[in-house]
């Protein structure tokens, strides 16, 4: 029996057997607590300095710049709530868009609850955020600006260096996330003037359950959580020494390899997209201008089908995602595409299908074959 072809690398990504081998020692030999004063802790202390350089490398930040946190979930959380509470004197108005990841609208959404006012700006109809709309959104009392670099689910890329000057020169904090952006494409902090910058271990071949946050110098922030002064006072608990070891590798390599992988995920995509036109039976419509997209992400709808029922017919042989998903037995359509406003239908024809580095032309080859004899299926029962 063949493995399923993993074609939802925007989802996750397995781990660079790499960085499996470095993270390995520090299970069992290196196990220290970093705190403590003898060769076993200060090993381990060497060793997430070392990763705090890697990943700071990656982004081009200061290594005191880069918090660890447990995933890019907690590094949304800590970046807006804690601006928000640390400027809260000075106002208690937030910027964001209307298709972020859940771990920054609901950060939102509690801020509201309690007292801030948050505008979500529109998208047009590749998903994309209009520079001149954040410049109109801001007020005296805007604190915060929050706009993903690149979207999970249709891999637009948004403006963040424009919107970046003019976070600037209103004097307001900008932070991005970048979960899906790192390892992807370029991302560097300066270039994008960012103030804020979230890094999730497992969309770039580290494990889940490890990320970590840019803070630009000077910049203030309330704690999350409270406890010992690990990592620079901002996130106490005893450090995650494997995971932070794995992060900083999967940041040299993908600093390392960047142009290669850059490449090679838009040959996959590529092959993977005009395969699918050539071979499908159902009409192909894209959900975003592939000009201006991750190289990886291909968000598709095939008219008259069933993204659900596809996927599912499709599951053991090749894993992709929807743009929808049943709730109550009604299709509920992904917010994303809705802000979008794509069309229900299409939206429920949905797919998002994401390669990665490890993606090889012989699956996408067999993934076309698989998808387009589903359709038939589909189609003609
Ligand atoms: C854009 C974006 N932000 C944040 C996250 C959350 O990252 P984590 O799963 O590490 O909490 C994800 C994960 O899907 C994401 O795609």
């Amino acid at each position: 029996m063949q493995r399923p072809i993993y074609l939802d690398y925007n989802a996750t990504t397995p781990i660079d057997p790499e960085v499996v081998t470095e993270m390995l020692p520090y299970f069992q030999t290196h196990f220290g607590n970093p705190s403590s004063s003898y060769g076993l802790g200060k090993h381990n202390k060497k060793a997430i300095e070392r990763a705090r350089l890697q990943v700071a490398g990656l982004v081009g930040a200061l290594p005191e710049e880069i918090v660890f946190t447990s995933c890019g979930t907690e590094s949304n959380n800590l970046a807006i709530r804690g601006i928000a509470v640390a400027y809260q004197e000075k106002g208690k108005h937030i910027i964001t868009s209307s298709i972020e990841h859940p771990s920054v609208t609901e950060v939102c959404r509690y801020l509201a609850s309690l007292g801030w006012e948050i505008t979500y700006l529109p998208v047009d109809k590749y998903g994309t955020v209009n520079h001149e709309d954040v410049k109109k959104a801001i007020r005296r009392d805007t604190v915060l600006i929050s706009i993903m670099h690149a979207n999970n689910e249709v891999g637009t890329i948004q403006p963040i260096a424009e919107i970046g000057v003019i976070a600037k020169e209103n004097n307001i904090i900008f932070h991005t996330d970048a979960a899906q952006s790192v390892g992807k494409i370029e991302t560097d902090v300066t270039e994008l003037g960012v103030d804020l910058l979230t890094i999730a271990g497992h969309k770039l071949y580290a494990p889940k359950g490890i990320g970590a946050l840019y803070i630009r110098k000077g910049v203030n922030i309330e704690n999350l959580m409270f406890g010992a002064g690990h990592e620079m006072g901002r996130r106490p608990g005893t450090e995650n020494v494997p995971y932070i070891v794995g992060l900083g590798k999967a940041c040299e390599l993908a600093r390392k390899n960047d142009i290669i992988v850059h490449e090679r995920l838009f040959q996959m995509r590529q092959r993977l997209f005009e395969g699918l036109k050539q071979k499908s039976a159902s009409s192909i419509s894209v959900n975003a201008n592939l000009e201006n997209c991750l190289h990886n992400t291909l968000s598709i709808s095939f008219a008259n089908i069933e993204a659900r029922t596809l996927a599912s017919l499709i599951g053991g042989q090749v894993c992709i995602s929807t743009g929808s998903a049943c709730h109550s037995g009604s299709v509920e359509i992904s917010q994303v595409l809705k802000a979008m406003k794509v069309e229900h239908k299409q939206a429920a024809g949905t797919v998002r299908i994401s390669t990665g580095k490890f993606t090889t032309p012989e699956e996408i080859d067999r993934a076309i074959r698989i998808i387009s004899a589903a359709i038939q299926k589909l189609i003609t029962h």
